[in-house]
């Protein structure tokens, strides 16, 4: 079995996955959203605290399988430092007093693979990220080639969602809020700029949308100006823009890219919306749509265990004495993740 831990933003997770049958055996997450929801976003410090709190909690639940552990895996980049600090105290501690393999886990390809929770990898595959820290267009070959095929130059797409919620005077996260809202309005009230729309730039950008939505909130009075109307009809407008972003720039993807198999993970694929439109995308270009279930879009160690199986097989390990979180750099397009 592998223990896995997650740590890099707001979420405390622990599972046990069983090497043999990829089966998930033991997984649980406490969520701190509630406890940042009034700053609109996290707090890095508050978050390491309550880390700090929550995964010893965690730990002592997995106690039956501490005796059968092969390995132990935990996310290491990218991610806030503080909070990556605290899994990765916790996994080396339990790697060296057990002496078993210590693996660190790329948070983005611990997302691809929650798509294999309980599944075989299916490979070659074109994958969407989207999270609350990135939008990437990624080609995974394997576990050691995945090559960013677009990547956003400002704001992610689980941002842009938390700062239109954050200007409408709603809660953290925006995302799931925002879907809600946006399910009772009129996605054409507002016509809000289609990121790069005439650019033949293959990437994503958010922040001009951001800003027209800003400008909207003001031209209705502000946020105490505003309806339940306008913000369901702003929600609206504001997610119809970002869905017609991306499909744009995948589409162009698509005419260059063959592989059959296209898949969308991170915490804003949970969103239905742009998931029936990537449905219709891949109808078109023949392709199969794959997608997590619902609990594991947003962070989680079940993702991190999964990709960890395939780690332990190829022996990716790391000195336990040696790990430290890796500060990734902004890769571009055309780099490898
Ligand atoms: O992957 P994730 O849990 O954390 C990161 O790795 O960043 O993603 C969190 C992000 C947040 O920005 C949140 O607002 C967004 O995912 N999100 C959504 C939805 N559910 C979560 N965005 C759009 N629609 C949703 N239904
Ligand atoms: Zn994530």
């Amino acid at each position: 079995m592998i223990l896995s831990i997650e740590s890099s933003c707001d979420d405390s997770s622990i599972a046990i996955t069983s090497i043999e049958t990829k089966k998930l055996l033991f997984h649980k997450k406490i969520s701190q959203e509630e406890k940042h929801s009034s700053y609109g976003g996290v707090v890095p410090e508050l978050a390491s605290r309550l880390h700090a709190i929550d995964l010893p909690n965690i730990l002592e639940e997995t106690k039956p399988y501490l005796d059968n552990l092969k390995a132990v895996a935990v996310t290491n980049q990218p991610g806030l430092g503080v909070t990556l600090l605290e899994g990765i105290a916790m996994a080396k501690t339990i790697a060296v007093t057990k002496d078993i393999p210590l693996i660190p886990v790329h948070h983005l390809k611990g997302h691809i693979y929650s798509l294999f929770i309980e599944k075989e990898e299916i490979l070659p595959l074109l994958v969407l990220l989207i999270s609350g820290g990135h939008t990437q267009i990624i080609r995974v070959e394997s576990l050691e080639k995945m090559t960013i095929l677009a990547t956003s130059i400002d704001d992610s797409v689980g941002e842009s969602f938390d700062k239109t919620a954050k200007m409408m005077g709603l809660g953290y996260p925006g995302g799931p809020i925002i879907e809600q809202l946006a399910r009772k309005g009129d996605e054409n009230r507002f016509d809000l700029p289609v990121p790069l729309r005439n650019s033949k730039l293959i990437a994503f950008s958010l922040s001009g949308l951001k800003n027209a939505v800003r400008l909207t909130i003001e031209s209705l009075g502000g946020i105490e100006g505003m309806s339940e109307q306008d913000r369901c009809d702003l929600s609206a407008s504001f997610q119809k823009a970002v869905k017609l972003h991306l499909i744009q720039k995948s589409k162009k993807i698509f005419k260059e890219e063959h592989i059959k198999d296209f898949a969308i993970v991170g915490g804003a694929s949970a969103n239905l919306y742009i998931r029936e439109a990537y449905e219709k995308l891949c109808n078109q270009f023949g392709k199969r749509l794959h997608t997590a279930p619902l609990k594991f879009c947003s962070d989680n160690a079940g993702m991190i265990g999964r990709y960890a199986i395939e780690a332990y097989k190829k022996e990716l390990f790391i000195n336990p004495y040696k790990i430290d979180i890796v500060h990734t750099k902004k890769r571009q397009s055309g780099e490898m993740l």
